[in-house]
């Protein structure tokens, strides 16, 4: 039996980086997600590979959201096949690194900066 591969292009750097990606080929299993790749690519291949995750199941922590093939999804619930796939970080947050972005709503920036909740007024 010949084992299938999932191949994924993902965007790498941080703010004011130039443009660059990274190719990798990952084991393909049925029903796998981009998540599981990209878990799998930060144990196998490079440990600096950096994304974001909570819940690992289907949107409930909403912090996995990224883009793939220039859509926006969450890598827990987007599933993987053999085809190539690109991966990027969302274009409409500032970028961290990597797939990693800002995604913490403003108030509730404010109020881990303060240390205290915001009201509501
Ligand atoms: S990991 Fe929580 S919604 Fe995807």
């Amino acid at each position: 039996m010949t084992e299938r591969s999932a191949h994924l292009r993902i965007q790498r750097g941080g703010p004011g980086d130039a443009p660059a990606h990274d190719d990798f080929e990952v084991p393909y299993r049925n029903g796998m997600s981009v998540l599981d790749a990209l878990i799998w690519i930060r144990a196998n291949r490079d440990s600096s590979l950096a994304f974001r995750y909570s819940c690992t199941n289907a949107n409930t922590c909403k912090e996995c959201m990224i883009r793939v093939d220039d859509k926006t999804v969450y890598a827990c619930t987007k599933r993987l096949d053999t085809t190539p796939v690109s991966v990027g970080p969302l274009t409409n947050k500032r970028l961290l690194r990597d797939l990693v972005t800002d995604v913490v709503p403003p108030r509730e920036k404010l109020s881990l900066l303060l240390g205290k909740p915001v009201s509501e007024e």
